[in-house]
């Protein structure tokens, strides 16, 4: 069995932001046109109007202040509501390709080693821009990496589940470095024109480099362990499969795009993520003492809070569980490696922390790692 580390991360930040006060305005000046298409309807109690949002909610329910998107003109046109991405010929590289590429030629250039060098390319993430070939194949080509590359999907838990996938290849001998990309264009499966959901996500990539911990030179945070769970909810959900052909169901429809039930994902998958934690922690012989830092899933202030608070058994310091929510919203499986790879460069040599995703499945996973 090799030792696995992680030498390099990389971050694809899109150049547009849309505020939470440009986000309300759009949605408000949506639902005041829905209403007036609808005056007749809502007059004779058929249909409910739709009330507006509010900047003050969103900061108060999630912490997002802002998210960056791909494009920011579609989504905030009142009569259109999402990003319109210009339609690519089949020998272009596609967008989840392109952002993914940035993010990991990033990471490869943290660590100093050749895209050559790399046998294994994951690219995981919550939605796939289409089936087949893999994303992570056209990734694999665009990069000029060597070996093999695959897709895989476990929602926002991807990234975790991909390192430990792409640590046990290592740990094994088959490969002896990895990429792990996880693109994000959660614009694309957001509902904008759901006041419930409107402002949780948001677009970026991510890149992890995973090597066999042999003869390193560089700065590197040695994977001590991993681990991954699922558990199968149907509160966060999208129907957006192959089948909708044979359904007769290609219409625009809700069900097409990302739904939860907010509270109840709150309710069960706090619990969920502290006891795996915890549970991770006690196999590792790692007390709460000895985490320098928490890298937690980017989905809810509050959430982060919490877990934060049961694992540490006391509130932590923005230092020990540094969020990046506020900026970047959800991002999906990408969150926790942004937090991770924007603040983690600071800690010292024999500092341990614990890299956690979770979300839809429900799935969770996590990463306990030493800065070496
Ligand atoms: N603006 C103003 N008010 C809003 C609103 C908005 N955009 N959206 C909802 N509200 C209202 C609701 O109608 C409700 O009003 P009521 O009390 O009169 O019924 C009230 O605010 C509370 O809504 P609720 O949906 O219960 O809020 P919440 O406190 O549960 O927060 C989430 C909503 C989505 C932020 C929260 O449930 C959450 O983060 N859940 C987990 C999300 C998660 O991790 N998902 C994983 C995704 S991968």
């Amino acid at each position: 069995m090799h030792n696995v580390a992680i030498t390099g991360t990389g971050v694809f930040t899109p150049s547009q932001v849309i505020t939470n006060d440009e986000l309300v305005a759009a949605f408000n000046d949506y639902a005041d046109l829905w209403n007036a298409e609808n005056a007749a309807a809502i007059a004779a109690g058929e249909v409910e109007a739709k009330p507006h949002s509010s900047s003050d909610f969103i900061v108060a329910a999630s912490g997002i202040e802002r998210r960056y998107v791909l494009d920011k003109a579609g989504v905030l046109d009142p009569t259109r509501m999402f990003p319109k991405l210009e339609k690519r010929p089949d020998d272009a590289p596609g967008y989840m390709a392109e952002i993914g590429v940035d993010a990991a030629q990033k990471a490869l250039a943290e660590a100093g080693v050749d895209a050559a060098d790399v046998d294994l390319v994951i690219c995981a993430a919550s939605n796939m821009e289409r089936a087949y070939p893999a994303i992570a194949v056209e990734i694999q080509q665009l990069l000029g990496a060597g070996g093999f590359a695959f897709d895989m999907n476990v929602a926002c838990s991807s990234a975790t589940f991909g390192i430990q996938t792409a640590a046990d290849m290592i740990r094994a001998g088959s490969i002896r470095r990895a990429l792990v990309i996880n693109p994000e264009i959660c614009s694309a499966h957001l509902e904008w024109r759901d006041r419930d959901c409107h402002f949780i996500f948001g677009d970026v990539a991510t890149a992890t480099l995973l090597e066999r911990d042999e003869d390193l030179k560089g700065p590197h945070f040695k994977v001590l362990s991993t681990r991954c769970a699922t558990q199968f909810s149907n509160n966060i959900r999208n129907n957006n499969g192959y089948l909708r052909r044979t359904q007769d169901a290609m219409e625009d429809s809700r069900d097409m795009q990302f739904m939860q039930n907010g509270r109840k994902v709150f309710k069960e998958v706090l619990p969920l993520v502290s006891a795996h934690i915890a549970d991770h922690m006690a196999e590792e012989n790692i007390a709460p003492q000895d985490l320098r830092r928490l890298w937690l899933h980017q989905a809810n202030k509050t959430m982060n809070d919490y877990i934060g608070k049961k694992v540490l058994g006391r509130a932590p310091s923005p230092d020990e569980q540094p969020n990046i929510l506020q900026d970047y919203a959800n991002t999906s499986s990408a969150g926790s490696i942004i937090a991770f790879s924007k603040h983690s460069s600071d800690l010292a040599a024999g500092d341990k922390g614990l890299i956690c995703s979770f979300g839809a499945g429900y799935s969770v996973g996590s990463v306990i790692v030493e800065r070496a």
